[in-house]
């Protein structure tokens, strides 16, 4: 007995930033669950203590310097204790964050993330301090495929990286070169994850539409494929660039009805100049033409987006610019953010760098006026009936069900019979609010 527990470490995992780190996370505990460590809430009872981190705007970032630091006197009561920094500002600072954090003893990036049993071997034989950002070219899969299934609902990475370089973003350095993973791998990843009870899937990749570039599998023949597998019932994907989604990919949603009736399509600006100098790849025009297609083919689809305001030189009228994208196009929900200016990125050395308060009044401005579009959005699904996928009971209300729709909804709904994470249940919308929708179960017969 005695020797269970002095075999069994423990450890607390904290995670920032996108699916995708989400998803790394997974990962992390799959490896450490091989050298027998358990994941715990409680970080003053942890072995090892990893921060899984992002750096895609600042505040991101200082977000993680200030979580380090509450680990700064565990550390110093514990010598033992293990404390590492993983992900995208693991990847962006590497060797600079054992300066800055003297506590710190492991400092790995996401391509380094299956040498991780070996790094905590080598740290707890020789106390040593270690730093693992090298980038590989290649996915080797014994990267992968350790996810297990612990839901209703699943992700899975379909690739790394990302070759974009968009102006400001700092992924490309971060995540490395883009490379696709085999198809068979991945397909027999959805099928023990489908064996485990996953009914709802998302698909991973910073640019999904470049999936298998140069391969003989394309990215809607690969979702064809992942709907097809048995147990399987929604099939979701992030992130679409608009310069690349294809035709075939859109024509596809009305073959396979597995496929959620959601798009996410960051379109960033409403400028064309200001898109340019992204290095974006469409115009303004382009992009909407893409979207009115989407809606007018499958009215029920929602389509989602992510705006940056405030990029060097971006001039009220440029701004206006994409108030009016915003108007026109009337997605069903926007994720907004004030353009922050990261290292390693072309668009951090651009003149015309504005001050945080002209950056932060138009965020709040596009905000409100979408907050308004979000809601007229929701209200049109009142009084229709959705199906939704139950997920949970309701954050805001534990007697409450709270499930969701194909098109990305949150509907929380009362319900006295049996139900449970993982069954899909039809329900009457009865009420919309900007970010979500109150229903019931119909009694049977009505
Ligand atoms: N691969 C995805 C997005 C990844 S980052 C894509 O290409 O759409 C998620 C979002 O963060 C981006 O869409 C962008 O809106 C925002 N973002 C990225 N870099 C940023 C920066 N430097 N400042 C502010 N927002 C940024
Ligand atoms: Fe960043 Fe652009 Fe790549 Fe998206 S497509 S991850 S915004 S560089
Ligand atoms: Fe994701 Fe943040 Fe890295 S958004 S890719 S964790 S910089």
């Amino acid at each position: 007995m005695e020797q269970i527990k002095e075999g069994v470490k423990k450890v607390f995992l904290e995670t920032f930033g996108c699916q995708m780190n989400e998803n790394d996370s997974e990962r992390i505990l799959g490896f450490l669950k091989d050298i027998r460590y358990i994941r715990t809430n409680e970080p003053s009872s942890a072995d090892l203590i990893i921060l899984n981190t992002c750096s895609i705007r600042d505040k991101a970032e200082q977000k993680v310097y200030s979580a380090l630091g509450r680990f700064r006197e565990l550390k110093e009561g514990r010598p033992g204790l293990i404390v590492g920094i993983a992900g995208c500002v693991a990847q962006q600072e590497g060797q600079k964050l054992l300066k800055r954090a003297p506590y710190l003893d492991l400092v790995f990036g996401p391509h380094n993330i299956h040498r991780l049993p070996d790094l905590i071997g080598e740290i707890s034989e020789k106390r040593a301090r270690l730093v693992a950002v090298e980038q590989s070219a290649s996915i080797d899969e014994n990267e992968y495929g350790l996810v297990s299934a612990s839901g209703e609902k699943a992700f899975v990475s379909i690739m790394r990286g990302c070759d974009n370089f968009c102006a400001y973003c700092i992924v490309p350095y971060t995540r490395g070169r883009e490379v696709s993973r085999e198809s068979g791998d991945i397909i027999d990843e959805v099928a023990r994850l489908a064996e485990g009870g996953v009914k709802e899937l998302t698909l991973l990749g910073q640019n999904v539409n470049s999936y298998g570039a140069g391969s003989d599998v394309s990215f809607p023949e690969l979702l064809r494929l992942v709907a097809r597998v048995d147990g399987i019932r929604r099939v979701r994907f992030i992130t679409s660039h608009p310069k690349d989604i294809s035709e075939e990919l859109i024509y596809l949603f009305a073959e396979e009805l597995k496929l959620a009736r959601h798009m996410h399509l960051p379109v960033q600006s409403g400028s064309d100049r200001v898109l340019k100098e992204m290095g974006r790849g469409y115009t303004a025009s382009e992009y909407a033409a893409k979207v009115k297609l989407l809606k007018r083919l499958y009215p029920e689809m929602a389509v989602t987006t992510d705006i940056i305001v405030g990029f060097p030189g971006e001039t009220e009228d440029e701004f206006e610019e994409t108030m009016a994208l915003l108007r026109a196009l009337r997605f069903e929900n926007v994720f907004s953010f004030m353009y922050s200016p990261r290292p390693l990125t072309r668009a951090a050395s651009f003149e015309g760098q504005l001050p945080l308060e002209v950056r932060s009044e138009r965020l709040q401005r596009l905000q409100e006026a979408q907050r308004e579009i979000s809601l007229e959005r929701n209200l049109e699904l009142v009084g229709r009936r959705v199906e939704v996928i139950v997920e949970g009971t309701s954050k805001s209300d534990e007697s409450e069900f709270s499930g969701r729709t194909s098109c990305n909804r949150i509907v929380n709904f009362p319900f006295d019979g049996a139900a449970g994470p993982g069954d899909f249940i039809e329900v009457a919308v009865t009420e919309a609010y900007p970010n979500s929708l109150r229903g019931e179960v119909p009694q049977q017969g009505k």
